[in-house]
């Protein structure tokens, strides 16, 4: 019985590119595509530019976040470490709503490690164990970065009319950081 549709693997195969080559970008990061939003350009453009600062910022607290979660040790490892995966889940959570507006505002957002590692305002952490005291006090760190730089942003957005981004900031994710900073602070007060 003929088998024309299965096509025998060879060395030869396997060298040969079987997907094409990306044939580049349809869009440049730092442009915007203008959708009809009834909001001004430079607004817009500003909402992005601060829109993608907070989504590295997010995507490394929950990054620190599931670190710790891993590396969790001490009398209360079971609470630390559930605590600290329910952060995680909640942060990425976040940072798929601050791309997608991002997208949303026709910006282009950031997603790969490297453009995150190049962008966060969060100190690097070392890659070895931390003791709970100090992942806290790291995690704290991190929000507090992420508070100050949102709330300015938040009126940033206010004051040049993109009132959807301000609602984003101030109810997505400032009400979750100052949430999550209570959850965590009291481990340590
Ligand atoms: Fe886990």
């Amino acid at each position: 019985m003929p088998n024309s549709t299965i096509t025998k693997i060879s060395p030869t195969h396997l060298q040969s590119p079987v997907i094409p080559s990306p044939r580049g970008e349809t869009q440049a990061y730092g442009t915007l595509r203008r959708h009809p939003l009834a909001l001004d350009a430079n607004a817009a453009a500003a909402s992005v530019d601060n829109l993608n600062q907070l989504l590295a910022d997010t995507l490394t607290l929950a990054a620190l976040y599931k670190k710790h979660h891993w590396q969790a040790s001490g009398p209360n490892f079971y609470s630390i470490h559930l605590l600290f995966d329910k952060h995680f889940e909640e942060q990425s959570s976040l940072s798929d709503l601050l791309a997608e507006r991002v997208q949303t505002l026709g910006g282009v957002s950031i997603a790969m490690a490297h453009d995150i590692a190049e962008f966060t305002m969060i100190p690097r952490c070392p890659k070895g164990r931390e003791d709970t005291e100090n992942q806290i006090k790291r995690l704290l760190h991190a929000h507090e970065v992420i508070l100050l730089e949102a709330r300015a942003m938040a009126n940033e957005a206010a004051e040049h009319g993109d009132t959807g981004t301000n609602d984003m900031i101030v109810s997505n994710l400032i009400r979750l950081n100052e949430t999550q900073v209570w959850f965590v602070a009291e481990h340590i007060q």
